[in-house]
């Protein structure tokens, strides 16, 4: 049964791969054609969707873990936080872009930075307090809540929606229903 780090674990590897596919890709700047640039797009959107949804069950289940057991788990949760704020923010920009705007590549790199300082922060700094705290059985319920609550969560940004728990588990049903509607017909996401 993976617990909550495995689930976390395999998030944090599909982002850092896409992160590192996306920069070793062509780019308008570097001679990139129209193909290669819908693709550089339509993976970038995948690479919205996954730390849209992993962003989102984090705060609906991994910092209400870490705030309840971690010593200063408030004090980590807080700063967590406001960096996933941060790059939502980016991402929601980003959403907006083209792969031939200007714009384009310097939001993707500021955001590849900000998501593997984010993760660096986050395997090193919390995932040890939370690790020596959880029971193992404990550990495999927050583990079994993540992977579920992916499923439906958002598979956009949402930088409006208030990061709390609570916010997220009312309105991020609709949301995430909401995004899924907006995908099918756009197309975005899909092969
Ligand atoms: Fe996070
Ligand atoms: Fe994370």
């Amino acid at each position: 049964m993976p617990d909550v780090f495995d689930v976390l674990s395999k998030d944090h590897t599909e982002v850092k791969r896409m992160l590192t596919e996306l920069q070793t890709g062509p780019t308008k700047q570097t001679g990139a054609d129209e193909d290669q640039l819908l693709l550089r797009k339509k993976m970038t959107e995948e690479l919205i969707i996954e730390e849209s949804r992993h962003e989102a069950v984090e705060e609906m289940y991994f910092w209400p873990a870490v705030r309840e057991h971690v010593p200063d788990g408030d004090q980590l949760a807080d700063e967590a936080i406001e960096q996933e704020q941060e790059g939502k923010e980016v991402l929601n920009s980003l959403d907006k872009l083209n792969a031939s705007d200007l714009e384009f590549e310097n939001l993707l790199g500021k955001f590849a930075e900000a998501a593997r300082e984010h993760i660096a922060f986050e395997e090193n700094m919390v995932w040890p307090g939370l690790r020596s705290a959880l029971t193992a059985e404990a550990a495999s319920e927050i583990g079994t809540k993540l992977s579920e609550a992916k499923k439906t969560a958002p598979t956009r940004p949402h930088p409006h929606t208030p990061p709390s728990p609570g916010a997220l588990k009312t309105t991020g049903p609709a949301a995430a229903m909401a995004d899924k509607a907006r995908d099918a017909m756009t197309g975005r996401g899909g092969d």
